[in-house]
């Protein structure tokens, strides 16, 4: 192919050309045309250019499609930028130099196919697709994450051979209204399919299913020979139900004359008894086949459907499904993978959604554009209510763009676009307009399409909502806020002015070490009439897998060089800047509930307990109050069993009836197992599996371990040995043949990025808490017993610590003071920090676990004893910081194989950490891989430990986890095994 006379796609230059959304498309329709299609995938000739008007070169290499060009070997590498757009033009403008990729390759047109309506379909390409066919212009689109058609009947012949050329701009009119919080790639992220159909055929198929049973299917029908052939029909089969076509409706056509001989219409109608309904617990579904007949009967078309009954309403404040107020509890999703960058796989994303169901979610916000059209099928299926949003995000020009009628078409064909691809699925229970592109008329005219083209869903726009949260005259059904403080939910829920349910569209931002208060709020959520949940932000850490020695991306050659979270030795994961960028926004991009490679972090156990499906309401000496806390089924999906942990290290167990409980009832049950009389703390769990295989975990996963406690502590008793030895050396440090550094005071953590972006950090580092100058007071000696006094020495104020150590019947008991300044009002940390000698790598602990917990992030690690070797206690977030930490801990052990080492028993529940680094190694480094682990442990005992809030984007922790300034106590027994 030449390029002699001039391209009319290149000349129009619709790269800068906001008003061509654009041409030669074929309109976006519900049939799914992918069975019986010739896939494209696969390698194709390619070329990178530097700008969609510079010649093409005589090189060709080959490019993977779907694929994006950034993690494929070119030198147009992956960026990261949050708000701010990677280029200084003002919309619609782009830079001159445009990365521009070529794709090409030939296609063996089946000869089969003659006679027949030809169609290309490119699933997604950014930001602008021109279409060539044997060097003819087919046409152009935008819209990066909706497929495109294109009528290639008469290019494409069958039985011949054709060349496609798929010409992918990167950066356009469009880029600014795509301006999502991610990587900025280029290229095709779909799959590019082939299919033929008959001249006569479904345009489209828009399925209504009510939880009656009503249904009705609107068919369009045309015929690209002209006008449709006399005696055409519909007809419909629904799990052993035929469908007619509706009479009424033909009639009613007929009369208006409404429309012509081009356009069919017709509606297939049935009411189905005794309907199996669909919602997210019980996600019931029917397969609807619908054919389009030629007068003699013969099938010219058929689609096939999956049809979920059920009605989305809002009542009031509430927003029901079939009349439930059900709780969101939603998750934000990209479509992400660390070595493809954005495509994923139906095996990708069912593992998505099968993890995601694991650990109780039950709705996804597809943010911030119509993700791959196999997780709608997906979430039909296993059971999500999703929020489905067009992909408009304007945000570094938001307010200029929400008005430019240059941008209007855009606008509207967007949420255009997603509606009529999407709205067959009963998953979607929502339409969003997009996200973080203030509020315009362009706005009002894509919500104005929607609503008089979908009723059956309410609207959603945060940027809408934010005008006022009961504002009529917004674009907006549901007050959507993002990142709220708890206390605006609660007082505009008690406010009596409340008129839209509020469903955060964002909350809970997971970046790093993060998620605390999660359970405050779910607690608020769950008593507050009026909130109804939200969409924490965000599911994936985009981590993109790097090569650490050339800097590049592994691409789809990185398979399995990754572990647990880990990127494999000489790997690591990439966030903004790692790509040689100098103008990023670095490790928020990894700010999601798992790891690039899915892993979970350990925000996903708490969030599991919070949407416990059965929860303990209470216990009473007649026995234990069981509490369905499902919309719509009962426990018998569900197993149970009792395990009773009792003080003294044992752990009795036994099976568990669950009781027969509609949603919302409760039940006693009696006390399964006798409390021994002198056991000392004791906690009973309900250990909660699936009774059965189900299509998202197999029969034994883990569903939720609600808990009580049975009984609580008693303090513990110390036996002082008066004549013992306690060896200090002259600075007053502990001498201890297993300790490598002795007892001292911490008032430091690695700074999470919520501290970090929050301010906490640079105010600790100001005040010198990082490494404080030890100076000691007095060393006092006695018999059996030592008392330290020492100040260290902050620039922010000097903090006075006492440390008592006095021999006891069983070791060394540590009293423990420190006073801090007022000054020194919110830290980190109050407590003690030592290092043990190497081999000791197995921790034991009665307390909270067996994951990471902190004070605000604690309601899902249950009481219990625990173990774990000391490399696996380590949560090796992207960017490393506070880690590690196991809340509620009463009592631990370090010890080697041998069974030697050491024991630790606390004074009262506190938060402990054994890792394998120092504070200041974490804050040291930039990532993962550059940690070198210690051969000894690094053990932190709190008495104060400040929560973890969510301040790298919205509210920090609530006053009750701070660490205040003032006097702090805390005691702890040593003891050598
Ligand atoms: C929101 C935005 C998201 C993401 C998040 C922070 O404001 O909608 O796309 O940027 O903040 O991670
Ligand atoms: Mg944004």
């Amino acid at each position: 192919m030449t390029d002699e006379r001039p391209d009319p796609l290149i000349a129009l230059r619709p790269w800068e050309a906001p008003e061509v959304t654009s041409w030669g498309r074929l309109p976006m329709n519900a049939v799914d045309r992918r069975p019986g299609a010739v896939v494209l995938d696969g390698d194709w000739r390619f070329q990178l250019l530097p700008a969609p008007d510079a010649p093409l070169g005589e090189v060709w290499s080959s490019s993977y499609v779907p694929g994006v060009w950034t993690v494929q070997g070119t030198d147009d590498l992956p960026r990261y930028l949050n708000v701010r757009m990677p280029f200084a033009e003002f919309p619609p403008h782009v830079p001159a130099a445009d990365p521009t990729g070529v794709y090409e390759r030939s296609v063996d047109v089946p000869a089969e196919w003659a006679g027949r309506r030809i169609v290309l379909q490119v699933g997604a390409a950014e930001s602008v697709l021109l279409v060539h066919v044997d060097g003819r212009p087919v046409g152009i689109s935008k819209d990066s994450h909706v497929a495109a058609e294109f009528d290639l009947t008469g290019l494409a012949r069958p039985g011949e051979r054709a060349t496609v050329r798929l010409t992918v701009v990167k950066w356009s009119d469009a880029s600014h209204i795509e301006d999502q919080d991610q990587w900025w790639h280029g290229g095709i992220t779909r799959s590019v399919l082939l299919y033929a159909v008959d001249p006569l055929h479904l345009a489209d198929v828009t399925v209504r299913a009510r939880r009656d049973g009503d249904l009705r299917v609107d068919c369009r029908v045309r015929d690209t020979g002209g006008a449709l052939p006399e005696g055409w029909y519909v007809s419909g089969e629904l799990e052993g139900h035929l469908l007619t076509q509706d009479a009424e409706f033909d009639r009613a056509n007929a009369e208006d004359e409404r429309v012509s001989g081009f356009l069919g219409e017709a509606r297939l109608r049935a009411t189905v008894p005794a309907v199996r309904t669909w919602n997210a617990e019980t996600p019931e579904l029917y397969g609807l086949t619908v054919r389009l007949h030629r007068a003699d009967g013969t099938i010219a078309d058929t689609s096939r459907h999956r049809v979920g009954f059920r009605d989305v309403t809002i009542s009031g404040r509430d927003l029901l499904v079939n009349g439930e107020r059900v709780f969101i509890r939603g998750v934000n999703r990209h479509d992400f993978h660390p070595l493809t960058g954005r495509t994923v796989t139906y095996d990708d994303m069912r593992a998505d959604l099968v993890l995601l169901k694991r650990f109780g979610f039950n709705a996804i916000r597809t943010a911030h554009y119509p993700n791959d059209p196999a997780l709608y099928d997906l979430a039909d299926e296993l059971g999500f209510y999703v929020v489905d949003e067009a992909d408009i995000e304007s945000h570094d020009h938001a307010h200029e763009v929400a008005d430019d009628p240059r941008y209007l078409s855009a606008f509207v064909d967007r949420v255009a676009r997603m509606v009529l691809r999407d709205k067959n699925h009963p998953s979607v229970i929502i339409w969003s307009l997009g996200n973080e592109s203030d509020y315009g008329a362009n706005h009002d005219a894509a919500a104005g399409w929607v609503r008089r083209h979908d009723p059956t869903r309410p609207v959603q726009y945060e940027g809408a909502a934010k005008r006022g949260w009961a504002d009529p005259d917004v674009a907006s059904d549901i007050a959507c806020p993002m990142y709220a403080p708890l206390e605006d939910c609660l007082a505009h829920a008690m406010s009596g002015t409340q008129t839209k349910p509020l469903v955060q569209c964002e909350y809970s931002h997971a970046m790093g070490n993060s998620n605390g208060t999660l359970a405050d709020h779910w607690e608020a959520i769950e008593t507050t009439p009026g909130l109804q949940g939200g969409f924490i932000w965000e599911f994936w850490d985009h981590g993109i897998l790097q090569r650490v020695n050339d800097g590049r991306p592994a691409g789809r050659g990185g398979a399995g060089l990754y572990d647990n979270g880990v990127a494999a030795p000489g790997h690591r994961w990439a966030y903004g800047g790692d790509f040689g960028e100098t103008d990023h926004d670095g490790a928020f991009i990894a700010d999601g509930v798992v790891f690039p490679d899915r892993t979970p972090k350990p925000v996903m156990f708490e969030h599991r307990e919070i949407a416990a499906p059965v929860r303990i309401e209470s216990f009473r000496h007649e026995g234990v109050v069981l509490g369905n806390h499902q919309h719509f089924r009962g426990l018998d999906w569900l197993a149970g069993e009792w395990e009773l942990s009792l003080a003294d290290g044992t752990t009795l167990t036994a099976p568990a009836e669950l009781p027969e409980l509609r949603p919302g009832e409760t039940a006693s049950v009696p006390l399964p197992l006798a409390l021994p009389e002198d056991g000392g703390e004791a906690w009973l769990t309900l250990r909660v599996t699936t009774a059965r295989d189900e299509p998202w975990a197999p029969r034994g996963t883990v569903v939720c371990l609600p808990q009580v406690r049975l009984r609580a502590a008693f303090p513990p008793a110390h036996t002082r040995v008066p004549d013992g030895t306690v060896e200090v050396d002259e600075d007053g440090l502990l001498v201890h043949p297993l300790l490598t550094a002795a007892p001292a005071l911490s008032l430091w953590r690695a700074p999470t990025d919520n501290d970090e972006l929050g301010g906490m950090a640079a105010r600790w580092r100001d005040w010198g808490l990082d490494a404080p100058a030890r100076r000691v007071v007095s060393v006092r000696r006695e018999p059996g017993r030592v008392a330290v006094v020492s100040d260290y020495l902050c620039a922010g104020g000097t903090v006075r610590h006492e440390q008592v150590l006095s021999a006891v019947a069983d070791g060394l008991f540590v009293e423990e003071c420190a006073e801090l300044p007022e000054a020194l009002y919110d830290v980190a940390r109050v407590g003690t920090v030592f290092e043990t000698a190497a081999g000791l790598n197995l921790l034991e602990w009665f307390g909270q676990g067996p994951w990471e917990s902190y004070p605000d992030r604690a309601a899902g690690a249950p009481v219990g004893h625990h173990r774990l070797p000391v490399d696996e206690l380590f949560t090796p977030y992207l960017r490393p910081q506070e880690s590690g930490g196991r809340h509620g801990v009463r009592r631990f052990t370090l010890s080697a194989p041998d069974a030697t080492g050491l024991a630790v028993r606390l004074d009262r529940p506190r938060q402990v950490s054994v890792t394998r680094h120092r504070a200041a190694d974490l804050a040291a480094v930039a990532h993962h891989d550059e940690l070198v682990p210690r051969a000894g442990c690094v053990v932190h005992i709190d008495a104060a430990h400040r929560g973890l809030g969510t301040a790298s984007c919205g509210p920090d922790t609530f006053a009750s986890y701070l660490v205040p300034a003032g006097v702090h106590r805390w005691s702890w027994t040593l003891r050598v095994l």
